[in-house]
């Protein structure tokens, strides 16, 4: 099954006409499909309780996160756009991203057979921001390979469907899917992260390194060719590298925190008295 799913606030917006112009291909190609609108599931925020890293992983929050997820992990392949609020992705693709804590034990087979095509749609290039890593991290937390990332300008609603070249690239992915063929990667890539896609790049001298993925690439060779080459590093992202974050630096966090919580605690709640005295002195402005 093809699975698509729009983070756009806007239904029948830019990005839910690409991702079901993609799954419309792929129908006619003879593949089943389903299309979730991420506005419509119900996703309260991480409480941060860290339940997540404890017995059985599961988040105590009762939303839409685990239906939202079950079929996700139903699906084989995954058509997921995104459009740019703010140089960002939209607030509800965030408010998934916080819950993934979660997937490392919902998705314990990471085997990255599941292929992701991912869409950014922006309308202005210059104003495109950090959008795209975010979307492709997303696509990848949730345990799908990155096989290509479009970006798209398209500004009104259904406004991608004047841009030919996009709408003939959607609908060959479609088809690409539905025969189970490899993608053919879209674009002149060169000065971008090969995990997130992303341009937007850390000085670290004598490295570039990108700080959503934590490849480093040569800095002289970037700054004389512009191109990344992304050879070492700690390539972060994916369930798997996600159950080994969760293992070797989360799990042993708590751990140090428990050691420590007697003392932690009662600063707190000195810090806590000496604050409430202040509210009592009229001196904090209380909303
Ligand atoms: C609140 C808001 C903020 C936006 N911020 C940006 C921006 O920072 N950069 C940009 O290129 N486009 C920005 N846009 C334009 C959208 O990315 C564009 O309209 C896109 O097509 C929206 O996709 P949709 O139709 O699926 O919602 C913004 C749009 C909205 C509504």
């Amino acid at each position: 099954m093809l699975l698509g799913i729009s983070a756009s606030n806007r239904a029948w917006g830019n990005c839910e006409t690409a991702v079901k112009s993609v799954l419309l291909a792929a129908m006619r190609g003879g593949s089943r499909t389903a299309f979730i609108r991420l506005t419509d599931i119900p996703l309260e925020p991480c409480r941060g309780c860290f339940r997540c890293l404890a017995g059985d992983g599961a988040c105590p929050i009762e939303d839409g996160l685990y239906d939202l997820l079950c079929h996700i992990r139903s699906a084989d392949n995954l058509v997921l756009a995104a459009p740019v609020y703010f140089m960002a992705p939209p607030a509800k693709l965030f408010s998934l991203l916080d819950r993934l804590l979660t997937v490392s034990e919902f998705n314990p087979e990471d085997d990255r057979r599941r292929r992701a095509v991912t869409v950014t749609i922006m309308g202005n290039r210059q104003w495109r921001g950090v959008a795209e890593p975010y979307v492709n991290l997303m696509a990848s937390l949730l345990g799908f390979r990155i096989e290509d990332s479009l970006s798209v300008v398209a500004e009104g609603p259904g406004e991608v469907l004047s841009d030919a070249a996009a709408v003939a690239r959607l609908e060959a992915i479609g088809t690409a899917f539905a025969e189970g063929r490899e993608l053919e990667v879209s674009g002149d890539r060169a000065n971008v992260c090969p995990v997130c896609r992303s341009d937007f790049f850390v000085i670290e001298a004598p490295s570039v390194v990108c700080p959503v993925c934590g490849l480093k690439g040569d800095l002289a060779a970037y700054a004389k060719e512009g191109t990344f080459t992304g050879t070492g590093g700690d390539v972060r992202w994916g369930t798997d590298w996600l159950k080994a974050h969760i293992e070797t630096w989360m799990k042993p966090s708590v751990e140090r925190f428990k050691a420590n919580r007697r003392e932690i605690l009662s600063k707190l709640s000195d810090l806590r008295s000496r604050y409430a005295l202040e509210e009592e002195r009229g001196s904090v402005d209380v909303h």
